[in-house]
């Protein structure tokens, strides 16, 4: 849905002081972004995650669109220890706005 995609690319500005996407994008403060609906957790190249990040990756995390939904509104919550110093997005509208968007984006 193009519409979802450009309000997810609205609300992708609350992410973009520490996540880069598009083409030429390179690990920042958070990881770069580009194919991670659907794609298993923690394995950016050259990314340094938290211990907690890689234990739940190990584990088998997958970042669906419910996994995401899910860390997306409280990060905190869903990973206890997670280095993204982000409240998360409360409404449920932005977060499936900007899951919508991540999927736009090219691996
Ligand atoms: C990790 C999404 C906002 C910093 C991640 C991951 C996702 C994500 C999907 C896991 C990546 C992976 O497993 O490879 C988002 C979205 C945001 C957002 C959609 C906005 C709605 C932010 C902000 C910051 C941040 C504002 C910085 C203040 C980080 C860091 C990690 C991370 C440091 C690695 C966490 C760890 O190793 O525990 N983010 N993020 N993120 N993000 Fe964000």
């Amino acid at each position: 849905d193009p519409a979802l995609i450009a309000a997810g690319a609205t609300v992708f500005k609350k992410c973009s002081s520490c996540h880069k996407v598009g083409e030429g994008a390179k690990n920042a403060v958070g990881p770069t972004l580009n194919g991670i609906v659907g794609h298993d957790a923690g394995t950016v190249e050259g990314f340094k995650y938290s211990n907690p990040l890689l234990a739940m990756a190990e584990a088998g995390l997958v970042w669906d669109e419910a996994n995401l939904n899910a860390f997306l509104e409280n990060p905190r919550s869903f990973m206890k220890g997670t280095r993204m110093a982000f409240a998360g997005l409360k409404s449920e509208d932005e977060r499936s706005a900007v899951i919508a968007y991540l999927a736009s984006l090219g691996g």
